[in-house]
C-alpha cells in the first residue's frame, strides 16, 4: 500500500463519528458525538429525526439532562488540555450556551445538574471538594474531601456521589451531603464493601454494591436509614446474571432501568426487562413513554443509535454510520477468550482478527488505560485502526481491569506494573501458541502506555516494537506534579506502598530497552505530564537506542477533537508499519 493510501484507511477510522445517548428531556433525545470533528452536545428530536448541534468549542464532561428543565450542563476545558474547566449550560430548545457561574479554574471530574443548581466534585493542586453552581450565577465550595470522590447527583434535598472515603484503597462508599442541614454522612451497608454511582428520586437513592457477594442494584432510603435490593417485575436481568453495571436509573414513574455487562457486552433493562438491541455495548440509553433509545457499537462497527418500540419490539436505527467497504471488509472476526496467567488466574481478552491479514501475522497486544477500565466489545478507534491498517490485535484485561467483579478489580491495588504486567506477558505467549502472531508489538495509552514501557525495559527480548502514548515514566517525579485528586489516585493504586514507586516505574528499567520504540505524548497532559517523559527521552538519547518521538502541540490526555485523535493514531501506526511488518 502506498502511504496515502494507509493515511486514507487510518482517516476513515478517526473521522467515523461516535454516538452517546445521555437521556432525554423537552421532547429531545441529548446525546453526544464528534459527527463535526468536536466533541459536542446534540439534540435529535425523534418525531421529525432532525438533529441539532448544541456546543461549538468542544466539551470535557456532561451530566444527565433531567426531565423538570431543558437545560443540560457541561464541562468545557479552557486551557487546551490541562483540564482546568469551567462549568456551562445549554438550552436543547434555542441552543444558547452560557457560564453557569463563574467558578475557579479546577479539575472538575464528577458533575450533576438538578435543574436549577449543578453539584460537583473539583480538585485544584490544594485540595479536592464538593462544589455547588447555581443557573443564577452564584456559586460555593460546600465541603472539602481527602478522597478519590465524585458527586453523581443532585436534587432539593442532596447531593450524593461515593469514592474512598474510609481512606481503604480497596472500598468505596457513599457521601450524602445534606443541603438544608449541611450534615454530611458516610454510609455504607457494609463496611468494606464497594458502593458506587448513587442517583437520586426523592429521598431514595439506587446505586451499586458487591456485599452479598455479586455487584448488584440497591436502594437506600435516605430519610428512613432503610436498605433494600431492588426487586425487578420481571425476570430477564436475573437470568443474563450481569457482573457490573454500565448506568442505571430511575424512570418517571419510579422503576429501575439498567444498562448491565457480562464478558465485555451488555444488555438493557426496564425493570428487569430486556429491551431487544443487537449483540455489543450499550453506552447510553433514554426512555420516552414507550420508545427507548439507545447507542451501540461493538470493536468492528462504530457508534450507531437505535430507537426501541416497546410495543412491537421492533428495532430501527435513527442515527446510521458507516465505514468505507473496504475499510469494514478489513475488519474481521472478534473473540472473546480467557488465557491463564502466571499464577493460573484466568485473564479475559478480546481479539480482533484482520480479514486481509494471514495466520500467524503482524499482530498487536493492545493495553488499555485506567487501569480501572477494560477493553470492552465496543468502538475503539485505537483498536479498529491497527486492525484495518493489517494488524490482528489481542486486547487483554490483565487484573485490575474493570468488567470482571470487585475482586479482579482490586487485584492490582498495591501492585500495579506487578501481576498486571505478566498477564501482558501471558497474553503475548498465549498469541504466539495459539498461532495467531509471528512478529509482535505493544502499544497503549496512558496506563496502557505505562505498562508498554514496562514491558520492553523488564521483558526487552518480547517485543519487536512498541509504542507508548501519555505514559506514566516516573510514579514519583509525576506524584510530584499532581494534583489532589491525583496525588490520592497513586496512594490509592498504590495502596500508600511508597516504596514501590522507583520499582514500578518504566525511567528505572531504561537501559534495557532494546526494541525500537515510539513515544507519543500530549503536550499539555496535567494526567501523565511531558516533563518525566523528556527526561526519559535524553537517557534513551544517552544510550543510543532507536526511537522516534511525536509531541502533540496544544493538547492534553483526553481527546476532544478528531484531529487530536490523528495526531496519536496516525504516527502510532505509521511506526507500526515500518517496524512490524
Ligand atoms: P489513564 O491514566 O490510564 O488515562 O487513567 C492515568 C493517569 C494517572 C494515573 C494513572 C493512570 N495516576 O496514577 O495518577
Amino acid at each position: 500500500l502506498s502511504v496515502t493510501e494507509r493515511i486514507r484507511v487510518i482517516e476513515a477510522i478517526v473521522k467515523t463519528p461516535i454516538y452517546m445517548v445521555l437521556g432525554y428531556t423537552y421532547g429531545r433525545v441529548v446525546y453526544v458525538s464528534n459527527e463535526e470533528g468536536v466533541v459536542s452536545l446534540w439534540s435529535l428530536d425523534p418525531k421529525t429525526g432532525l438533529k441539532r448541534r448544541l456546543t461549538v468549542e468542544p466539551i470535557h464532561s456532561f451530566t444527565e439532562p433531567k426531565h423538570v428543565s431543558p437545560l443540560i450542563v457541561y464541562t468545557r476545558d479552557v486551557t487546551k488540555g490541562k483540564e482546568l474547566q469551567k462549568v456551562y449550560h445549554v438550552d436543547v430548545r434555542d441552543g444558547e450556551e452560557k457560564l453557569l457561574a463563574d467558578t475557579p479554574l479546577m479539575r472538575i471530574f464528577g458533575i450533576a445538574f438538578d435543574g436549577v443548581k449543578s453539584a460537583f466534585t473539583g480538585a485544584t493542586m490544594e485540595d479536592l471538594a464538593i462544589y455547588i453552581a447555581r443557573t443564577d450565577g452564584s456559586w460555593e465550595k460546600l465541603k472539602k474531601l481527602d478522597a478519590i470522590s465524585f458527586v453523581t447527583d443532585v436534587n432539593e434535598d442532596y447531593i450524593v456521589g461515593f469514592g474512598t472515603l474510609r481512606g481503604d484503597p480497596k472500598t468505596y462508599e457513599i457521601f450524602i451531603y445534606n443541603l438544608s442541614s449541611g450534615e454530611f454522612k458516610v454510609y455504607t451497608p457494609k463496611e468494606g464493601s464497594v458502593s458506587k454511582v448513587p442517583k437520586l428520586f426523592k429521598d431514595k437513592m439506587l446505586f451499586e454494591n458487591n456485599f452479598e457477594g455479586k455487584n448488584r442494584l440497591y436502594i437506600y432510603n435516605i430519610e428512613a436509614d432503610r436498605l433494600e435490593k431492588v426487586r425487578f417485575t420481571y425476570t430477564d436481568y436475573d437470568r443474563f446474571n450481569p457482573i457490573e453495571h454500565v448506568d442505571y436509573g430511575w424512570t418517571v414513574d419510579g422503576k429501575v432501568w439498567t444498562i448491565a455487562k457480562r464478558d465485555g457486552r451488555t444488555k438493557a433493562f426496564i425493570d428487569g426487562k430486556e429491551v431487544p438491541t443487537p449483540l455489543g455495548y450499550l453506552s447510553g440509553m433514554a426512555i420516552l413513554n414507550d420508545k427507548v433509545y439507545l447507542s451501540h457499537s461493538t470493536l468492528t462497527t462504530p457508534p450507531k443509535i437505535f430507537e426501541v418500540d416497546l410495543k412491537t419490539n421492533e428495532l430501527k436505527v435513527v442515527i446510521d454510520n458507516k465505514l468505507p467497504r473496504d475499510v469494514e471488509e478489513s475488519l474481521g472476526s472478534t473473540r472473546f477468550v480467557k488465557y491463564r496467567s502466571f499464577d493460573g488466574l484466568a485473564i479475559p481478552a478480546f481479539l480482533v482478527e484482520c480479514r486481509k491479514t494471514s495466520k500467524p501475522g503482524p499482530s498487536i497486544i493492545y493495553v488499555h488505560g485506567g487501569p480501572w477500565s477494560e477493553v470492552a466489545d465496543m468502538w475503539n478507534v485505537l483498536i479498529a485502526s491497527l486492525v484495518a491498517s493489517g494488524f490482528h490485535v489481542l486486547a487483554p484485561n490483565f487484573r485490575g481491569s474493570i468488567g470482571y467483579g470487585e475482586e479482579f478489580r482490586m487485584l492490582d491495588i498495591g501492585d500495579p506494573g506487578g501481576g498486571d504486567l505478566k498477564d501482558i506477558v501471558y497474553a503475548r505467549e498465549w498469541a504466539v501458541k495459539s498461532r495467531l502472531a509471528d512478529k509482535i508489538a505493544i502499544t497503549g495509552y496512558s496506563y496502557g502506555g505505562y505498562m508498554t514501557l514496562l514491558a520492553l525495559g523488564r521483558f526487552p527480548d518480547l517485543w519487536s516494537c512498541g509504542v507508548a502514548g501519555a505514559s506514566v515514566i516516573d510514579w514519583e517525579e509525576m506524584y510530584g506534579l499532581s494534583d489532589a485528586i491525583f496525588k490520592k489516585f497513586i496512594e490509592t493504586l498504590f495502596a500508600n506502598k511508597k516504596e514501590l514507586l522507583k520499582e514500578r516505574s518504566p525511567i528505572t528499567y531504561v537501559e534495557n530497552v532494546k526494541a525500537p520504540l515510539c513515544i507519543v505524548h500530549p503536550q499539555n497532559d496535567t494526567r501523565t505530564p511531558l516533563k518525566p517523559v523528556l527526561k526519559y527521552l535524553s537517557k534513551l538519547l544517552e544510550l543510543g537506542k532507536t526511537f522516534e518521538v511525536h509531541i502533540a502541540p496544544d493538547m492534553g490526555h483526553i481527546i476532544t477533537t478528531m484531529d487530536d485523535a490523528l495526531k496519536i493514531v496516525l504516527p502510532t501506526i505509521m511506526f507500526l508499519e515500518k517496524h512490524l511488518k
